[in-house]
């Protein structure tokens, strides 16, 4: 579709007002300091495998949980019916993209390594080198260009054939499989990598996949989820998933810091995704709703990696459903993380449901925490809305999550591992209407600003990176949200910068006009 010349004139002014911070309606962009602490603060972009390689069944790669789930009856539940079978083609074009990432002047990327490519079938069969060599050249121009690969090992995606054989996530073994598989990375990158996440958002796979069985491995039982199962038990299994991830995570820490940390000199954490949760009345009995929210929610899978135990909120309620550490497991937990990664996006009013009646199919469960999630109060929404229920902009909740890790977590550095804007599709738009993305920016803004306001009053915040570089497989919603600094024709896979793009450009620019934003220098 071709721009009209008064199209392209109104994007030339718009981005010439970048340039001119008194013009700009954007305040990150008139600072005449930098608000960060130091000047190695990461400024960076995220990405995952599934979500943007494609080439699933290239050079080796064995299938995926998600490649099973969007290539059998699962597909019918991704909005448009879509798969990451191409996704945004980062496989073949990841030096393209590495090229967009550098114009941006970030100093870090974030991505994930699709274990199922190195190690197709788990520790039970051989290491697809072609993998290997992808990641490593992938690592390599990053460092090329001085932009810090900060690397996840398991971004939703896991190796299908640990599913068949023992059950994944239900099963102690995946706790072996998932040690294996760190150790191959430490060992293979981790003379370049020095950021490590060994998990994303384990507290969205767990209740997707075995309590309302909409993810993979669509577990549930269906009296009380969305969907149909075929099997699980959405009472029990939630938690048994959730003890092996969390000491699938304490194996992975425990072979880093006794095997390679010394040497290597990088650092390990986790990701959680943290919504803000406000009590949705004064009433004690909704402030303790909230209390439980965070806990099981968030502190959930924190609490034990941090203090060995879960949180006592859990424990009272849920009784021997939740499985237990034994000493061994403990001893393992304490070698805990370097820091934590927090994906925020959006915040919702709690209100109880022990001492009144909810109607929900979320949350509500004993087994949940007895408690109801809601948008808006009276018809208020909690803040501004968008065109998507579960997206109401709080950037306030940015500052008080940061607040609420530092001071229960005794401000363990911490990284915002993911933040950004999601905006529907729409299929008509010009890519000059898709380019203009100024609720993006303002989004990012407030939210950057609301982070600077918690570090402001102590907390350490090490990193914001920015999601996403590119549009890209959003899940079920499949290609029918975008969340790009650059548009993605998926037609032909063109890569278009949008508006966000050259503000996130010209911030960091600017910050590097004054204390400073360095490439980071490689510690070994
Ligand atoms: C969190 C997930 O980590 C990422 O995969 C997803 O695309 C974004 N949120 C946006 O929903």
């Amino acid at each position: 579709m071709g721009f009209s010349s008064s199209l392209w004139l109104r994007t030339l002014l718009w981005e010439v007002m970048f340039l001119l911070p008194l013009l700009s309606p954007y305040h990150l962009l008139a600072l005449s300091n930098s608000p960060f602490p130091t000047n190695n603060f990461i400024l960076g972009t995220a990405s995952s495998s599934y979500q943007y390689e494609g080439a699933y069944k290239s050079e080796g790669k064995g299938f995926s949980n998600w490649d099973n789930f969007t290539h059998g009856p699962g597909r019918s539940r991704i909005m448009d019916g879509s798969s990451g079978d191409i996704a945004v083609d980062h496989y073949h074009r990841y030096l393209e993209d590495i090229d967009l990432i550098d114009a941006l002047k970030v100093n870090s990327h974030r991505f994930s390594i699709s274990w199922a490519r190195i190690l197709p079938k788990g520790r039970f069969g051989e290491v697809n080198w072609a993998g290997i060599d992808f990641y490593n050249r992938l690592i390599d121009a990053l460092l090329l260009k001085g932009i810090q690969p900060f690397v996840t090992l398991s971004h939703y995606d896991n190796p299908q054939e640990l599913e068949d054989r023992y059950g994944g996530w239900l099963s102690p073994q995946s706790q072996d499989d998932f040690a294996y598989y760190a150790d191959l990375c430490f060992k293979t990158f981790g003379d370049r990598v020095k950021y490590w996440i060994t998990f994303n958002e384990p507290n969205i796979v767990v209740p997707m996949g075995y309590r309302s069985g909409i993810f993979p491995p669509c577990r549930c039982s269906s009296s009380l989820a969305l969907v149909k199962c075929r099997e699980g038990d959405s009472e029990k299994e939630p938690f048994v998933a959730a003890h092996n991830i969390i000491l699938s995570h304490a194996a992975a820490v425990h072979i880093y810091r006794t095997k390679y940390q010394t040497k290597q000199r990088g650092t390990i954490g986790i990701v959680l995704q943290h919504e803000w949760y406000e009590p949705i009345s004064n009433s004690t009995a909704d402030k303790l709703a909230t209390e439980r929210a965070r806990s099981f929610f968030f502190n959930w899978f924190l609490d034990p990696i941090m203090f060995g135990k879960y949180p006592t909120e859990m424990e009272n309620i849920l009784g021997s459903l939740l499985p237990k550490f034994s000493n061994k497991d403990k001893e393992k937990l304490k070698k805990g993380l370097d820091f934590i990664g927090i994906n925020y996006y959006t915040a919702y009013y709690v209100k109880d449901c022990i001492y009144s009646t909810c109607k929900s199919k979320f949350g509500v469960s004993k087994t949940e925490g007895s408690y109801m999630k809601s948008g808006e109060n009276n018809g208020i929404p909690i803040g501004e809305p968008t065109s998507f229920s579960w997206l109401n902009i709080y950037p306030e909740g940015m500052e008080k999550t940061i607040t609420y890790v530092k001071n229960r977590y005794n401000n363990t550095p911490m990284f915002i591992t993911e933040n950004g804007y999601g905006e529907e599709d729409h299929p008509n738009f010009t890519l000059e209407e898709h380019r203009n993305d100024s609720k993006r920016i303002e989004y990012m803004e407030d939210h950057i600003e609301a982070m600077l306001a918690a570090i402001r009053k102590g907390a350490d915040v090490r990193g914001y990176f920015a999601w996403s570089l590119l549009d890209n497989f959003e899940w079920i919603y499949g290609y029918t949200v975008r969340y790009g600094f650059h548009h993605v024709d998926y037609a032909t896979l063109k890569r278009t910068p949008r508006l966000s793009a050259s503000w996130y450009k010209q911030f960091i620019a600017k910050i590097k006009g004054t204390t400073g934003l360095e490439k980071l220098v490689q510690n070994t």
